[in-house]
């Protein structure tokens, strides 16, 4: 009989699956790239996904998915994955997070998961909101306060970095919304990065000391933004975040899955805490990852993988000798 793995071997193997599950749905979705077909995309990425999950020997759990289960047919809130050996694990996904992007086939369109084991591992069960983010990476850890003007975090982000205020690049989505911090922020004197969509990838950006943003600010998706939270533990940096509520129910669906005070600020704990896992590959060429390039007979795919227990972040770049296999 083989020896049975230890707990490190096993959540080693869980990250390395964990890749192949983003890379199949980019491969799969990276066909659709630039069709203008948002669904076609989507249901591609989401297949594939869906499928590489359930070879995963995991008791599996979705917590952040496409929706609930009557208004979404795969990877709902509370799906069971994987073969059913192994450790339960809560998995929050993203198929294909920026739709447009990849329908018009601009950068920074990623497919991305996290995951926590029940046992040592928690995700924060984010309902489908907004969230106001401030994410930094190691260096500004204990420098900012998401409650401050803005001007202030960014003099001593300045600090932290030593850089100049006007050397700090700020990424946020490109939104109404935006003006007047995006005007704060150039008053200042720093730079903004401004994207049409994927805040995810910008965040994960600003926590790389080699990414081409310092931070990330504003209001995007709440699901992105416990993604990104667990990506923020495996990097030992830091996120401060607020809900956001544009309509009343969805502060009455949040009540319900998060409970206490819904305005405090939540940090990164409070997000996602423990032994988590983090997967990403680039489908489109953007912030943090190279898209899927195609050449004759293979596909390329970049991808980062990390596991905030073992303290690594490998980007990995993985040659697929037949990608036509991962066509939905
Ligand atoms: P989708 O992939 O679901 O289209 O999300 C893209 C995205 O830009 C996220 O990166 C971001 O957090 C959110 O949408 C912002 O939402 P909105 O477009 O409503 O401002």
């Amino acid at each position: 009989m083989p020896a049975a793995k230890s707990q490190h071997e096993q959540d080693y193997q869980t990250t390395v699956d964990f890749l192949r599950v983003t890379e199949s749905a980019a491969l799969a979705c990276s066909r659709w790239v630039g069709k203008g077909d948002r669904n076609g995309a989507d249901d591609a990425a989401c297949t594939a996904m869906r499928r590489e999950l359930g070879r995963i020997d995991m008791k599996g759990t979705i917590v952040i998915g496409e929706g609930e289960r009557d208004e979404a047919p795969m990877l709902y809130i509370g799906e069971k994955l994987g073969t059913g050996d192994g450790a339960a694990i809560q998995i929050a996904v993203d198929p294909l997070e920026g739709t447009n992007l990849c329908a018009n086939g601009l950068p920074n369109a990623i497919s991305v998961l996290a995951a926590a084991p029940e046992k040592d591992g928690f995700l924060m069960h984010a309902p489908d909101c907004y969230m106001e983010k401030l994410v930094v990476g190691p260096e500004c850890v204990g420098v900012v306060d998401i409650t401050v003007p803005v001007r202030l975090n960014l003099r001593m982000m300045a600090k932290a970095l030593g850089k100049d205020v006007d050397e700090l690049i700020i990424g946020l989505l490109d939104r109404p919304r935006h003006e007047d911090l995006i005007r704060e922020i150039r008053e200042t004197g720093s730079r903004v990065h401004l994207v049409s969509d994927g805040d995810l990838s910008v965040a994960i950006a600003a926590l790389d000391p080699d990414g081409n943003v310092d931070a990330l600010m504003g209001i995007g998706g709440a699901p992105e933004g416990v993604i990104t939270a667990a990506a923020v533990t495996c990097f030992g940096g830091e996120m401060q975040a607020r809900l956001k509520f544009p309509k009343e129910e969805m502060r009455e669906r949040a009540e319900k899955m998060v409970g206490g005070d819904l305005d405090r600020v939540f940090e990164t704990k409070d997000l996602a805490n423990g032994n988590v896992m983090f997967a990403a590959t680039g489908i489109t060429t953007g912030d943090l990852l190279a898209g899927v390039k195609y050449r004759r007979g293979y596909a390329i795919t970049e991808s980062i993988i990390m596991r905030a227990k073992e303290g690594v972040i490998r980007r990995i770049e993985t040659i697929h000798r037949r990608p036509e296999q991962y066509e939905a």
